[in-house]
């Protein structure tokens, strides 16, 4: 038997969710549906062929048949459904961003907890198969110590009015995009290291509105790797994914999204829907071979609904959630103060006192090594650091 889920929210990310939740002869089901309207919700229970639908959302959580809720609703309304099911005791997936900034986030980690049930935090973009693979290799230590890890996410705007308000949405591109961006340098730098202080430029440069329409941020982590999100709403071109993480051995580039190695040229005829947030159907495109499973829906799913049945935590919970929220309020005041703020975490269940990891390499009894590189010219060059003088030289052999 599979999971039964009500889904809240019948939108842009519930149906992404529906078609992953139903995709591939899966055994999950939604039974109940909860939008707002009526007809939206008729529409989807159509769609989807799901038993119920209601336009009351406790109604759907209460459900007898359902056992896992998953959260699809504009950001303001995530804490009210997250105590609704902590009151029917019924497990809770909720999509990203956690909450609306930290506080918001602590009490529905607080809550959950509380009420002991199941709780997962729907980060879709680290559980793609791109970053899956990256990370495996991190972790086996391919790319030595994490120096760095860039994380971008830009596009033209988001699709739905709730977005562009700043009181509904809980700020613009940074907590819509860099939530995203936080959980991946954070899962590749490591998630039990402490983030530690933010710097962020953060600005309106297009859109009329009074959220910040792009921003880049940097965040240091108590071992000294810093991550580094750029976010925008403001970019022309489609959806921009891109990671990039460098290492003590070796780098890694990841290309999510717009440039995945399948380009397409069409002069219009028969023009069909390319990719999320693409700007053109016509003319040089560049589509994305399964969504769902590209943008890592599947997988988190799979690990989900894995994690309730097999009674243990999915790899990202309400805590993830609540750090990068913690992260991105960080963010929003070093944007309006412009300095390196502290990271706030009233909560914090990693490592401590993390010191910068060694970066002194032998060369011989005498030396360390600062560089070796061969030379067109055929030769090789050294260049060392006395150990007792602490002088530079260069050796060429
Ligand atoms: N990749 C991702 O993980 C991803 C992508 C997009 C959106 N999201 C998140 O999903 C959530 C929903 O976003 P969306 O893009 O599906 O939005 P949307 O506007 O397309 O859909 C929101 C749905 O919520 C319901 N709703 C109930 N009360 C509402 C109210 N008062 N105002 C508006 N809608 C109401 C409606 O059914 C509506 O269809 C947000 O938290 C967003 O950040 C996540």
């Amino acid at each position: 038997m599979g999971r039964k889920i009500a889904m809240l929210g019948s939108g842009f990310i519930g149906r992404f969710y529906a078609d992953s939740i139903h995709s591939q002869r899966s055994k999950d089901r939604i039974v109940s549906i909860y939008s707002r309207r009526e007809e939206s919700a008729q529409k989807f229970a159509a769609d989807y062929e799901t038993p119920h639908w209601t336009t009351a959302m406790e109604e759907a959580i209460n459900h007898p048949e359902v056992d896992v809720v998953c959260i699809a609703l504009p950001n303001n309304l995530h804490e009210a459904a997250v105590m609704a099911c902590c009151k029917a005791k019924k497990a809770v997936i909720c999509t990203k961003p956690l909450g609306r900034n930290a506080e918001e986030a602590k009490r529905m980690l607080e809550a959950v907890e509380a009420a002991g049930i199941f709780h997962g935090y729907m980060e879709d973009l680290v559980y793609t198969p791109k970053f899956s693979k990256a990370l495996q290799s991190v972790q086996a230590g391919a790319l030595g110590r994490i120096l760095w890890a860039k994380s971008r996410e830009t596009h033209p705007g988001p699709h739905s009015e709730w977005f562009w308000d700043k009181e509904q949405a809980g700020g613009g591109c940074i907590l819509d995009l860099g939530c995203h961006c936080v959980e991946i340098s954070r899962s590749f730098i490591g998630k039990d290291i402490k983030p530690v202080e933010v710097m962020c430029w953060a600005d309106t440069q297009v859109k009329p509105i009074d959220a910040e329409d792009h921003a880049i941020a940097l965040v240091r982590y108590e071992n000294g790797a810093i991550g580094q999100f750029e976010v925008s709403w403001t970019f022309r071109g489609g959806l921009d994914l891109r990671d990039e993480v460098m290492g003590t051995e070796g780098t890694i580039w990841l290309n999510n999204f717009l440039r995945t190695g399948f380009d397409m040229f069409t002069t219009g005829k028969g023009a069909d829907y390319v990719a999320e947030k693409a700007e053109s159907n016509t003319g040089w495109l560049f589509p994305v071979g399964d969504e769902l499973n590209d943008l890592g829906y599947n997988h988190m799913f799979a690990d989900m609904f894995n994690a309730i049945e097999q009674n243990k935590a999915p790899r990202e919970s309400f805590y993830d959630g609540y750090v990068v929220n913690a992260i991105l309020d960080a963010a929003y005041r070093s944007a309006a103060s412009k300095l390196w703020e502290p990271v706030k975490l009233d909560i914090w269940r990693g490592l401590e006192g993390v010191a910068k990891g060694a970066s002194l390499v032998d060369y011989d009894e005498h030396h360390y090594l600062i560089k070796e590189e061969k030379t067109h010219f055929g030769s090789t060059k050294l260049i060392l650091k006395e150990k007792q003088s602490g002088k530079i030289i260069e050796v060429t052999r």
